[in-house]
């Protein structure tokens, strides 16, 4: 079996960034499992299918064609890098991915990352169902109003319209249905670590999580710093 890290946590918690920071560091393979939800989301509002619709979200989950290359995200040929990330996006993405079948749909196509020479995979729930039998299981958390800020900075930067109080509300509405929902609420794992990173740098979390990875698996300090 090769190298599993997954990292799960509420949206904001920098999960993303340690997940990638640490795939490039060991030279695995990344999944960012957020994503394909954002594109499951973005698909069936362009469509205007009703998220209550369960066929119909599953047949767009399983005919859409995605490609990750150089950074952006391709659904069906187009480049939906900036238009996955917006809060309507993850909206959309947050009520989809409460739906079983979707969360079905979707589990296979993640399994397959799993592979040489290993991988590094975000989400909700990583560690606890599409990889239980990972090596290390992060639990990445952090305050509402700390992640609604760091949300806020990350769209700024990309040049998309933001405000720091609707974030917050956002965070915690998601955070909510995200919690709440029947199938594979976002929950750690029993053996996750448990990282509340209200406090720390993005280099403090990411030296733990590191060693946390080389104590499991010290082969990967060869390709490691
Ligand atoms: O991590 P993110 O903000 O890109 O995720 C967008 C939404 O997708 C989030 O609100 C919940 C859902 N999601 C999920 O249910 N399971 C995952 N493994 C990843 C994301």
């Amino acid at each position: 079996m090769v190298p599993i890290i997954t990292i799960d946590g509420p949206s904001g918690s920098g999960k993303g960034t340690i997940a990638r920071l640490l795939a490039d560091l060991f030279g695995l393979h990344c999944l960012d499992s957020g994503a394909l939800y954002r594109l499951v989301g973005l698909a069936t509002e362009r469509a205007r299918v009703d998220p209550s619709m369960v066929e119909r979200l599953v047949a767009i989950a399983s005919a859409m064609q995605v490609e990750f290359k150089d950074g952006c995200v391709l659904l069906d040929g187009e480049d939906v890098t900036l238009a996955i990330r917006t809060e309507q996006a993850g909206n959309a993405a947050s009520r989809v991915a409460a739906v079983p079948e979707v969360r079905d749909a979707l589990l296979q196509w993640q399994r397959n990352y799993a592979r040489e020479p290993g991988l590094v995979a975000d989400g909700r729930d990583m560690g606890t169902v599409v990889f239980p039998e990972a090596g290390v299981k992060i639990y990445l958390t952090a305050s509402p109003e700390e992640r609604a800020r760091r949300r806020y900075n990350q769209l700024k930067e990309k040049g998309l319209d933001a405000n720091l109080s609707h974030l917050v509300a956002e965070i915690r509405e998601r955070d909510d249905r995200d919690s709440n929902r029947s199938v594979a609420p976002l929950l750690p794992a029993p053996d996750a670590l448990v990282m509340e990173s209200t406090a720390l740098s993005i280099a403090e979390v990411l030296g733990q999580v590191s060693s946390s990875v080389l104590r499991v698996y010290p082969e990967l300090a060869k390709k490691g710093a």
